[in-house]
């Protein structure tokens, strides 16, 4: 994709497209600002130049104008990290906007309300993306988190806008999440966990195609353990998925990838915090109890086949980590990232829960790179393109060797 460096930036107004859809709590203060934090270094480059910066983002799902999911409350941390002072667009088009917008001065940035505050913004409306469009020059767009959707914002707004271009979190996504899977450095293992097999199945089928070895952990694994014929008691079983557990089992094969399932489980009495728990092997889960995470024989002959990796990316926790005596399994996996990226091995964490198992471990910065995205890093990871990326300029993405 076309970068930063390539544009000049002095007194040109900037459209930059951010995912600042950060979680607030009731009184509206920011529970976790990464995403935020994550946006700044393409905005400082920017203004640095001496360029205006007119900065959008949605937040939530709103359904036309709500007061809770206004981009108010942003303005503060923004203004902090950026050390200046954020003005605050009471709209994201119309006059007041473009009032606002003329009067920016160089190194000035206007954060624009949220774009969703229109429905015309997710339906990709090409008059809303003009008027989007109207108050720039040029446009970039950072917000890999939202890259998945063709909005006008991400999407629409690249027609009336030239150059349109990557920003730095954009493109540090792109060479961790398609540059590093697509030409990693070997050998190449992928982590992938979580609750149900149907919503990771498209990337199992991709990273097959890379991978050397394939670890699969979470409540996915009673679907793979039934279809082997194994008692699973209460466990999680997505009983229509039996068949594609077992064509898995036999893609790998015959790939050659050496495909890792728990070996043992903690199983419990129920699906509690308080529950009764034990450790049992894989093949004797006794009836009435259901696996939550997974065992210490398995964390061990995970961690001995990831010792060997040059290249870990990770998707998807070992079990039910939200409680802590089913939490070992995802912790222990975090921890040996975190080691491993000391060694110089490349740690790529992709997306959602296995972010936040990371943070909970207060690993994050431990790691070669976090994905901003759930959504979006789960379909760069099966394969798909992302239109947010497409319609940039030069969007044939070239992974570059890290
Ligand atoms: C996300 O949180 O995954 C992105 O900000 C996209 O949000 P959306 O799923 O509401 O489009």
């Amino acid at each position: 994709v076309g970068t930063l460096g390539e544009a000049d930036l002095k007194g040109k107004k900037v459209f930059v497209r951010a995912d600042l859809n950060v979680p607030l709590d009731d009184a509206q203060k920011i529970t976790d600002d990464t995403r935020i934090r994550a946006s700044i270094p393409t905005i400082k480059y920017l203004l640095e130049k001496g360029a205006k910066v007119i900065l959008a983002s949605h937040l939530g799902r709103p359904k036309g104008v709500t007061p809770k999911f206004s981009l108010k409350p942003l303005v503060p941390r923004l203004s902090e990290l950026l050390g200046l002072e954020v003005v605050m667009a009471p709209d994201c088009i119309g006059e007041e906007v473009e009032k606002l917008a003329a009067a920016l001065p160089d190194g000035g940035v206007l954060l624009l309300e949220n774009v969703r505050f229109y429905k015309e913004e997710e339906k990709n409306d090409p008059e809303f993306a003009k008027k989007l469009a109207s108050v720039a020059d040029l446009y970039v767009n950072d917000a890999f988190g939202t890259a998945h959707r063709a909005h006008a914002s991400t999407e629409g707004v690249t027609k009336f806008l030239r150059p349109s271009v990557a920003g730095f979190l954009m493109q540090k996504e792109l060479d961790y999440l398609v540059g590093a899977v697509a030409n990693p450095k070997k050998p190449f293992a992928a982590i992938v966990g979580g609750s149900k097999v149907s919503s990771k199945i498209g990337v199992i089928e991709s990273l097959l195609a890379k991978v050397d070895i394939l670890i699969l952990g979470g409540g996915m694994i009673f679907t793979f353990y039934k279809a082997q014929g194994l008692a699973v008691g209460k466990s999680l079983v997505e009983e229509d998925k039996l068949e594609l557990a077992t064509s898995l089992i036999e893609t790998a094969k015959s790939k050659g990838v050496k495909l890792l399932l728990p070996t043992d489980v903690v199983v419990a009495d129920k699906f509690a915090a308080d529950a009764e728990s034990k450790i049992v092997p894989a093949t004797a889960i006794p009836d009435g109890w259901m696996g939550l995470d997974v065992g210490p024989d398995s964390i061990k002959t995970f961690a001995e086949a990831l010792d060997t990796t040059k290249t870990v990316i990770w998707n998807g926790p070992m079990g039910v980590f939200e409680f802590e005596k089913f939490a070992a399994g995802t912790d222990a996996i975090a921890k040996q990232l975190a080691e491993l990226t000391g060694k110089g091995v490349t740690t790529i964490i992709g997306g959602g829960d296995s972010v936040a198992a990371v943070e909970k471990a207060g690993l994050a910065d431990k790691m070669s790179h976090i994905s901003t995205g759930g959504g979006a890093s789960l379909e760069l990871l099966e394969g798909k393109p992302l239109p947010g990326v497409l319609a940039l300029d030069e969007a044939l993405y070239v992974p570059r060797k890290l």
